[in-house]
């Protein structure tokens, strides 16, 4: 990987490690969902970045692609097990992290099982392990602290403006002989849940991202794929993104939308949810591999690698 590249992910990291501080900060009891994500996509670009995809807040049973709708009220409870997934761009180079929240100690050791089965991902990678190995790690660890690894969630490579780019790195064992490569950018994001361990798709969506750009008549589409294609590239948008920067009516906006998905020149991601009633925990961090040394994009506090 090129240095200015490689310099692009770290910048990217560090504000994706400062917005992971003000998230944590302003995600407490009480708090309003759809101005906690707006302001933490503000921070991101307050210190220079872009958000890589609208921050997904997504509630217990439900593990991912949660994000509020235009001043949707909810209101984040103390016994809510809340994922918080934030990404960065740097001109489309990508960090991508993700952590749980509670406030009742009761699903700590859900949580805890997240942080432990990537810490522990993280602790192997200096031995070049399969991928199939990596997940095999993440799985024991979630199994032997009593809980399901979700295995229908995996890590990814990270290219630019790709944020899920090939290969999954799973949450359990896969027999996948593949290595990472050195000079890739890649995230690991081990799902631990109370369920069965196992994703659907509900019946909400919105966020979305661009397929294939082709003409379309319809003039909110149009005014829509313009804004997208100018703006996100090939990253993931919100609606809400579109409603506050587009200044259309909820109805043009739906109308576009629905038109460009028909055309699949969109395609939306649905809420992804465990079981009824189940809670699902997440961590994530993303690092780039070099050929000696495997460096994490985001860090703590004190400067210390996370996972190391
Ligand atoms: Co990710």
């Amino acid at each position: 990987m090129e240095k200015e590249i490689s310099a692009k992910y770290v910048t990217a990291g560090l504000i994706l490690s400062e917005a992971k501080n003000f998230a944590k900060k302003i995600l407490v009891p009480g708090a309003d969902i759809f101005e906690c994500a707006e302001k933490i996509e503000e921070f991101i670009l307050k210190k220079g970045g872009k958000p890589a995809f609208p921050v997904n807040l997504s509630f217990n049973e439900n593990a991912a692609h949660q994000t509020p709708d235009w001043n949707e009220k909810i209101v984040l409870r103390k016994d809510d097990v809340l994922k918080v997934d934030i990404g960065v761009h740097i001109e489309g180079y990508i960090a991508d992290c993700a952590f749980t929240v509670n406030y009742s100690e009761k699903y700590g050791k859900l949580i805890e099982a997240a942080e432990q089965a990537l810490s522990n991902a993280f602790s192997i990678l200096p031995n070049n392990p399969t991928i199939g190995e990596i997940g095999g790690r993440i799985e024991k660890i979630i199994l032997e602290m009593g809980f399901k690894p979700v295995d229908n969630l995996t890590g990814h490579g990270l290219e630019q403006y790709l944020q899920h780019a090939p290969p999954s790195i799973p949450n359990i064992e896969n027999r996948s002989k593949a290595r990472l490569e050195n000079g890739r950018a890649y995230a690991i994001e081990p799902f631990v849940s109370t369920g069965d361990g196992h994703v659907r798709e509900g019946a909400k969506a919105n966020i979305f991202c661009l397929q294939e750009i082709k003409a379309i008549r319809n003039v909110h589409s149009r005014k829509i794929l313009g804004h997208v294609v100018e703006n996100y590239k090939t990253l993931p948008f919100a609606e809400r993104w579109l409603q506050r920067e587009l200044k259309m009516s909820n109805f043009e906006l739906k109308v576009g939308l629905k038109q460009l998905m028909h055309e699949k020149i969109i395609k939306a991601y649905p809420i992804l949810h465990d079981l009824h009633g189940s809670y699902v925990a997440q961590a994530e961090n993303s690092f780039i591999k070099m050929e000696k040394q495997i460096i994490p994009l985001v860090v703590e506090n004190d400067g210390k690698a996370k996972g190391t």
